[in-house]
């Protein structure tokens, strides 16, 4: 379509004559900031942080996709006069933008030293918190919701938390402690109402309860809960109310790199624009901002138009509503959804449409400050307004300064708007100025659909916008644009099939031609970036079907088409999913009225350090104060995944002002420099060649952050490559890339004599893959010298002795003078138990070097390249069986992705080789295991340790007996299910196993098979959506596999006053571990927990602890507390005897005079666990085992592969939990973890083996709105464990594969809708079943319009590991 060029609505005649500022002034808190030299470059967050010292406020991403760094900024609306309160991402927000406003940061709300907000109070106190780290931007999301809303809807809430994320807590008790703000919360009989005490949904669903005699279901106390009373927030501060110049002066900031305009007059904006053409509009900073950030791109001149008001209104017109390019999406969204409430229907279709897509753009805190404007512009191929504006050919007011004029025209989306990727018609020295949003004729109808990897705050993988006028009363199709994104470089039309359609009838036979017509129309070429070609082209076909659907349905309410046009089982196709509210349970065995209430044992206490975190005080590596002279490291990093490295030159970053050196293998000897906690096969810094992308060459140190970071980008390094380059398992395979000593061989029985004596034989694959940690605090470390010869470092690690070992090792030092302090981490998930190597020795060597403090933290895109993942798996299997499913043989071959370093690959095989069986007894068994060799950074520990990876191996074996001999899994579960007195294949004796009552509680508990009746119901009425259910145990081996490391010690001091200082082993890293052992210690030692304290891991305190991992840490060091608080009570015994009714402290002053030691050294080792065939064959393998099971329903989109958990119910036996909100906690953030490995995420590598998905926008973790609409956990009563501390379980890893009830329900859902379409049920669905594998399993007359290009005729855009 040609630009239309109309005359100006615009000129304003105005000359530029305003009042210009250069000072920002804004205010954190109440307290006033002036800063006379602000940095355009800076972030608010980078502000805060680093010049205000308000540490609150974390980093975890910097691109706006974790929340992390939430805060609420407040600002008056000079026309209404109204305060707006607003949650944003300070990562994002240009400090320069403040001026004028007042921000509230976490510190800002309420303190442990004073009181806490109730926000605070809340979510600390309902269990809320685990490591921390996503708390206080969590807390200011819901607190920015309330000071708008005072009594949010529960859709509030999910609207307020689609930009925050967490990995810890599984999201539910965060929006149980939240939800009693709600709206829906507030019930006519006040605090005496059943959910105040903690019976209730909250919902209003039940008001029963489901305790029992044993049984307790209130983790939390919500009517001890401080009231919420909104007029007691701090006001807006006074002077930026008053003083009208914050708004009405322009503004310049000036630094040496960048200039920071902020225009009032239209006139002025178009002048600056004229004079520097590339100049950047910065509105929201959300596209700029990841630019500069990620790309690293430098804009001199940067013009915020906030204040210009043409570009901030919003104007109803007679065919239109007129919105100013910078309006906010929020304000677009809020306007637009309060109008579709006052016009009539019909006007509205096109508004209807866009705020159904703005709930699915991004997060709340973007839509906050993102603009129309910078969507349009940016021009992104996926962006999520432009389908919606191009088939809707909005009209848009351009304005430019030509020659000191001011010139305006208008131009419409549609064709030819977008001239190529991100660019448009728009010239340079042009502005947007507005957009006009069309209200929509009676014969008119807008649809708009997105598909994304996640629901909520995921950019689309396709969407589309079909915009149809039909000929007046009839369904014959007068005009139609359609629009898709995704499809190509930029949003495109289907033009052709928009022509064949006109004067059609609007009809299946229409349908059909229609998606023949798109298929050729957008094809993608087989390489295309962004690959899942196949997906992407069915997409284009059903989204425009999911249209079809919705249109059809209107035209049958309009009465223009008989109502039968389309089928009731058809219409299922037209829904999209929507996030359903909450409905929970929480069971638990009740202490008894016996046990002092001085005892915490077995009660759920709240995370000791909950408040400190909920109120940011909580510190974290990175929030140690700078010091004076402290240095900043960057690291130098390899691009390529296998080369020859000729050169290293860092001259050019040495020339730098501020930069103080350059390290890399040649600044250390062979002999420091190759590292490796258990097996010494990696460096420091890469010698010669690099043998994967992200791999740590060097490291440059300089003044600070930013200098450090350029300078790194300086250092020259020249390589060859290295053929052959191997990614994947299959290609592993191919060229025999091996670590040495594999296959490694776990035999029992006879297999080969058992496959000839079996009825059934089936051969099978299934492939598991890579999963990021992406704990959201990344690696951190400062080191500091002391003395000559001394040095400390504070480390983000789980295992502080391996990181004092190698500093050791590296700076040639012994160990006793190098001290690792960890205070606590912000997640690892086993992530940080190896890792951190790669960030702690290097900052070491440097402090230890140039005699300075040294600190680095890793962005979020270094951390995921560098620090491994969870291992991908692949397994062949070949089973045997009888007729009633008996399971009598088992050869399987498991491939593991190590990585190019052993790392603890080795253990993490041997633990899937262990459990791939899972609960199912097999008398012959042949497990056979390769670690493959690989280009990829060297994969590591993760929450269950390979485990999980091996068990969903054993659970496709037994549906798949199920599927040949057409009998209920169930059944043929329970046939194969272990029993105590069983032998595993590594030799193990099971004793007290409770899988048995797991099972049959959970499957009453979910009600089971009356669900799966249901569903079967359900799929027979649903052409387009098929529900599935699934029903998943697990049987998960405790200690750890390097027999030695299963020990612990611990050092308790009491001082004279009677408070006690406790020190273990362990690294507190969200898991509850230092609450537990405030629990054990204070059970030991028979005073309340509240006398305890944990300060830190430090290595001087406890050495050569093992790393924090595999779960037993509360066993280990529980053991060891209780062994020391028996040495002190030992001591105490004579004066307790003595003096009988004194206190504690009166027992302790007294011993202290009496000059008893009040200091005690604890130790501990788990008996009897040295298997060894040979030399120790009757020793455990594993201390005992921790079983669980979960039942999952799911519902799928067939069109689409969207999917919706619609519940989840586990049981899980802990023994006797020391603490049931911790240990509830750990089930619920480890199936949302282990939801997340089986169905969404998914890391993407190009085939050059370079890693792509590098952050929260393309590697999406499970947000809330993934959490099943009901997740009920209960722990089994009375089942006490006799080789654990107090009887109780460990907790942390076990639950995850229970996540894979989720996949297996999915696949279930898929095996419904290919039955219906009479397609075979033996089906490859690779985990993660990602939306794109659910619709391309789900194969129907669509997916077969599309042409696969055959395997190896071309180079995929990317690859699976
Ligand atoms: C975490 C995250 C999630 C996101 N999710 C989505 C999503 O789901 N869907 C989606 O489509 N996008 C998404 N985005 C992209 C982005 O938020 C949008 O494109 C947003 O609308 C950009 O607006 P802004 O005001 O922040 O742009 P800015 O970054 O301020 O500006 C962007 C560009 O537009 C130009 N510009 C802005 N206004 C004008 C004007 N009036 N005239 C001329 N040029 C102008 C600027 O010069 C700049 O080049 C996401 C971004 C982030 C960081
Ligand atoms: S750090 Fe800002 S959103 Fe992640
Ligand atoms: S508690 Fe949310 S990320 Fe750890």
């Amino acid at each position: 379509m040609d630009q239309k060029i109309e005359s100006s609505e615009l000129n304003t005649g105005k000359n530029v004559r305003t009042k210009t500022s250069s000072v920002l002034i804004f205010f954190v808190n109440g307290k006033k900031v002036i800063d006379a030299n602000p940095d355009p470059e800076c972030t608010l967050l980078t502000y805060l942080r680093d010049k205000l010292y308000l540490c609150g406020t974390k980093l975890g991403c910097g691109e706006g996709g974790c929340g992390a760094c939430t805060v609420m900024i407040s600002r008056i609306d000079r026309n209404t006069n109204e305060i707006r309160h607003l949650a944003v991402n300070a990562c994002l927000t240009p400090v320069c933008a403040m001026h004028g406003y007042a921000v509230t940061t976490v510190e800002g709300i309420g303190s442990t030293r004073t009181r806490l907000h109730p926000v605070q109070e809340r979510i600390a106190k309902a269990h809320g918190s685990q490591c921390g780290f996503c708390t206080p931007g969590i807390v200011m999301s819901m607190y920015a919701l309330l000071r708008s809303s005072p009594q949010p809807t529960m859709k509030d809430l999910e609207i307020a938390f689609q930009g925050n994320l967490c990995r810890c807590t599984g999201y539910r008790p965060i929006l149980e402690g939240y939800k009693t703000f709600t709206k829906e919360f507030s019930c006519a009989m006040g605090d005496k109402c059943c959910k105040m005490n903690g019976n209730g949904d909250g919902n209003g669903n039940s008001c029963n309860g489901n305790s029992s005699n044993n049984v307790d279901d209130k983790l939390f106390e919500k009517s001890k809960f401080l009231p919420f009373d909104p007029s007691q927030e701090p006001i807006f501060p006074p002077e930026l109310q008053l003083n009208t110049e914050f708004d009405s002066n322009s503004i310049v900031f000036k630094s040496p790199r960048v200039s920071w305009y902020r225009p009032v007059e239209l006139e002025e904006l178009l002048q600056i624009k004229a004079q520097n053409p590339n100049a950047k509009l910065v509105v929201g900073n959300t596209e700029v901002g990841v630019e500069v950030k990620f790309k690293h791109l430098l804009y001199p001149v940067l013009i915020n138009p906030s204040k210009v008001k043409q570009l901030n209104e919003i104007k109803e017109q007679e065919d239109s509503i007129y919105f100013g390019a910078s309006v906010s999406l929020m304000d677009i969204q809020n306007y637009l959804q309060d109008l579709i409430t006052k016009l009539p229907e019909y006007q509205t279709r096109f508004f209807k449409c866009t705020v159904e897509m703005l709930h699915y753009f991004a997060g709340k805190q973007i839509r906050n400050v993102a603009s129309l404007g910078g969507n349009i512009m940016t021009g992104s191929p996926i962006s999520d307004m432009n389908p919606i504006l191009t088939a809707g050919t909005v009209k848009m007011l351009v304005a430019g300064m030509v020659d000191g004029q001011l010139k305006t025209r208008y131009v419409h989306m549609g064709s030819g708007f977008f001239t190529g990727y991100r660019k448009n018609v728009i010239a340079p020295h042009e502005v947007l100025i507005g957009i006009y949003f069309p209200k929509t004729l009676p014969n008119q109808y807008v649809i708009a659909f997105k598909q994304a990897r996640r629901r909520d705050d995921d950019i689309a993988i396709v969407n589309s916008a079909i915009n149809v006028f039909f000929k007046p009363n009839t369904n014959i199709v007068d005009q139609i644009f359609m629009a898709f994104g995704g499809m190509a470089p930029t949003t495109i039309l289907a033009p052709r099939t928009s022509e064949m359609m006109v004067k059609q009838n609007w009809d299946h036979v229409l349908v059909e031609r229609v998606t023949e017509s798109l298929c050729a129309e957008l094809p993608l070429e087989p390489s295309a970036p962004g690959g899942m070609i196949a997906y992407r082209r069915s997409l284009v076909v059903s989204l425009f079907y999911k249209s079809y659907l919705v249109i059809s349905q209107k035209l049958v309410s309009a009465g223009i088409i008989p109502y039968n046009s389309i089928s009731d089982e058809e219409c299922s196709g037209a829904e999209s999913f929507h996030t359903p509210i909450l409905k929970s349970a929480q069971l638990f065995e009740r202490v008894s009225s016996e046990q002092s209430i001085c005892d915490p044992i077995g009660r759920p206490k709240v995370h000791a350090a909950a408040m400190k975190q909920a109120t940011g005080e909580a510190m974290y590596c990175d929030d140690i104060p700078r010091m004076e002279n402290e240095l900043y490291l960057a690291l130098v990093l390899s691009t390529k995944a296998h080369a020859k490295i000729l050169s290293i030159d860092a001259t050019e970053a040495l020339a730098m002002d501020g930069v103080h050196a350059f390290y890399s293998s040649n600044d250390i000897s062979d002999n420091e420099n190759v590292v490796g906690h258990v097996i010494r096969d990696e460096t420091i810094f890469a010698i010669d060649k690099v043998y994967t992308g992200g791999q740590v060459i060097g490291a440059i140190v300089a003044d600070n952050q930013k200098l450090a970071r350029e300078a790194a980008k300086l250092v020259q390094i020249d390589y060859e490559d290295i053929l052959p380059r191997i990614i994947t398992i299959e290609q592993a395979i191919e060229h025999e890339s091996y670590f040495p000593n594999y296959p490694q061989i776990l035999e029992k029985g006879d297999v080969d004599q058992a496959f000839k004596n079996c009825a059934h034989i089936y051969e099978g694959t299934c492939r598991v893959g890579a999963q990021e940690h992406f704990y959201l605090e990344t690696h951190a470390a400062i080191a500091v010298t002391r003395d000559t010869d001394e040095i400390e470092i504070f480390s983000s690690t789980q295992h502080p002795s391996g990181i004092q070992k190698l500093i050791s090792q590296v700076l040639s030092v012994p160990a006793h003078r190098v001290v690792c302090r960890v205070k606590r981490l912000g997640g690892g998930f086993g992530g940080k138990e190896t890792r951190s190597t790669s960030v702690a020795v290097p900052v070491a060597l440097a402090c230890y070097r140039l005699r300075r403090p040294v600190r680095c933290m890793l962005d979020r895109d270094e951390d995921m390249m560098i620090t491994g993942t969870r291992h991908p798996f692949l397994f062949k299997y070949k089973i045997g069986f009888t007729n009633e499913g008996l399971i009598t043989a088992c050869y399987i071959e498991c491939y593991a992705n190590a990585g190019w370093s052993m790392d603890v690959s080795f253990a993490v095989l041997e633990h899937a080789m262990d459990h791939f069986e899972n609960c199912y007894r097999i008398p012959n068994i042949k497990v056979v295991g390769w670690l493959c060799k690989t280009n990829t950074p060297s994969n590591t520990a993760f929450r269950g340790f390979g485990a999980p990876q091996g068990m969903f191996a054993g659970e496709h074996m037994i549906r798949d007996v199920a599927r040949i001999l057409g009998k209920d899994y169930v059944d043929i579960m329970k046939l194969n299910f272990y029993e105590t007195g069983d032998i595993t294949h590594y030799n193990q004796k099971l004793d007290t196993l409770q899988i048995n009552r797991c099972f049959d509680e959970c499957l009453e508990q979910s009600n089971f098979y009356e669900k799966r009746k249901k569903i079967q119901e359900f799929n027979k009425s649903n052409r387009w959506r098929k529900r599935g259910i699934s029903i998943v145990p697990t049987k998960y081996g405790i200690s750890f596999g390097i027999p030695h490391i299963n020990q612990a010690g611990c050092l308790i001091n009491i001082y004279a006053d009677g408070s006690v200082l406790l020190a273990h082993g362990g690294v507190e890293i969200g898991q509850g571990l230092h609450t537990k052992m405030i629990q054990c210690t204070a059970k030991a030692l028979g005073i309340p927990a509240d006398f305890i304290h944990i300060s830190e891991f430090a290595t001087d305190k406890v050495p050569n602890a093992t790393p924090t991992a595999a779960s037993v840490s509360s066993d280990l060091n529980g053991m060891a507390i209780i062994d020391a608080c028996d040495k002190l009570n030992t001591r105490l015994k004579t004066i307790k005897e003595a003096l009988p009714t004194a206190t504690w402290k009166e027992w302790i002053n007294k011993a202290y005079f009496d000059r008893i030691s009040l200091s005690a050294t604890g130790f501990y080792s788990t008996p009897d666990i040295h298997y060894d065939p040979v030399r120790q064959p009757n020793a455990r393998k594993y201390n005992y085992f921790t079983n669980g099971v979960g039942v999952t329903v799911v519902e799928i989109d067939c069109l689409t592969g969207d999917h919706q958990v619609w519940s989840t119910d586990i049981v899980m036996d802990l023994g006797s939990s020391i603490n049931p909100a911790i240990d509830i906690g750990q089930i619920e953030g480890a199936y949302m973890q282990g939801y997340g490995l089986f169905t969404l995420e998914e890391l993407i590598y190009s085939p050059q083996g370079i890693l792509l998905s590098r952050g929260p926008s393309t590697y999406k973790i499970a947000g809330f709105g993934n959490i099943p609409a009901e997740f009920n956990v209960s722990l089994l009563t009375g089942a006490p464990n006799p080789r654990a501390v107090y009887s109780s379980k460990a907790v942390g890893e076990p639950p995850l594969f229970i996540g894979a009830a989720a996949y297996f329900a999915i696949k279930n859902a898929i095996s419904h809708a290919r039955t219906e379409r009479g397609l075979s049920t033996d089906f490859t669905l690779n985990a993660p079943a990602t939306a794109a594998k659910i619709r391309m399993a789900c194969e129907d007359n669509f997916t077969k319009l599309i042409d696969e290009p055959l395997p190896g005729t071309y180079t995929p855009w990317n690859v699976e590991l």
